[in-house]
């Protein structure tokens, strides 16, 4: 089947995700506060799911890596440990003070020339076709748009037959994990967030983006009608998070 097949197949339904503007903006608001929060409301387990991601990737020795829906870069920066450093990291995301964040940090680090940031939208990737070993987006595939057409970006900037998908998302937690996970989400997150941030409407969307999304299962179908093979999933924390993989 040939790729144009693939950016063109509706594959399995998907809702229209958030508006892209509302998104950008809300990232631009908490830019600031943004990995405190993460790590606070966590307890720093989102540092542990970040590492999973990593060890997945870094096992695949990669030359070239992007990674999709940066934020503030804690994956970039995550994979920049951990591989060697002529291995070239790209991050790329759509908001601007997001990006800032990510800059920040690497005039703080060490010297690291292979690690750059650029801005761009993960649905118009400005990436020639066929040139990444491994395309990695945490915790973004969830405020896409369009989750079809992104993974199809996803697909189409990847080398053929050895390129590999790699996407940690937060999906619907086991049974037992629910009677204390979405009074959590619910009502003490975004106000302890909201708190710490000075904009509790970002966690309220945290929280209905979460609720809202399709278990896993789901998500492995949507990958595999991008066009992707050899998808995996992985639960990770009772299943509040999984790491999903595929090969373009
Ligand atoms: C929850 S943050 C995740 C950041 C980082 N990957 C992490 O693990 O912490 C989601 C990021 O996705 C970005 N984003 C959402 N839609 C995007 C798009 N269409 N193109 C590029 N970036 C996008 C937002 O700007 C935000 O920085």
């Amino acid at each position: 089947m040939n790729d144009n097949n693939h950016r063109d197949k509706p594959g399995p339904e998907t809702a229209p995700g958030p508006d892209p503007v509302a998104v950008n903006r809300m990232f631009g608001r908490i830019a600031g506060r943004y990995d405190l929060v993460n790590h606070l409301l966590t307890g720093g387990v989102d540092l542990a799911w970040r590492r999973a991601l990593v060890r997945a990737v870094a096992a695949a020795r990669p030359s070239r890596v992007v990674d999709l829906a940066t934020g503030s870069g804690d994956v970039a920066f995550a994979l920049r440990r951990a591989l060697p450093p002529e291995v070239e990291i790209l991050g790329l995301d759509f908001c601007r003070p997001m990006l800032d964040e990510a800059e920040k940090k690497k005039r703080r680090r060490q010297p690291c020339p292979n690690l750059n940031f650029v801005l761009g939208d993960v649905l118009d990737l400005p990436m020639e076709a066929g040139t990444a070993d491994a395309a990695t987006i945490s915790f973004g595939l969830r405020n896409l748009t369009d989750r079809g057409r992104g993974l199809a970006e996803m697909r189409r900037i990847l080398k053929k037959g050895t390129g590999r998908l790699y996407v940690l998302e937060f999906t619907q937690p086991a049974r037992w994990i629910r009677p204390f996970y979405f009074p959590y989400l619910r009502h003490i997150l975004p106000r302890l967030a909201g708190r710490i941030s000075g904009d509790e409407s970002a966690y309220r969307y945290l929280n209905t983006s979460i609720e809202g999304f399709p278990p896993a299962e789901r998500i492995s179908a949507e990958i595999e009608a991008a066009g992707f093979h050899h998808v995996r999933a992985r639960a990770m924390t009772g299943s509040i998070v999984t790491l999903h993989q595929a090969r373009a």
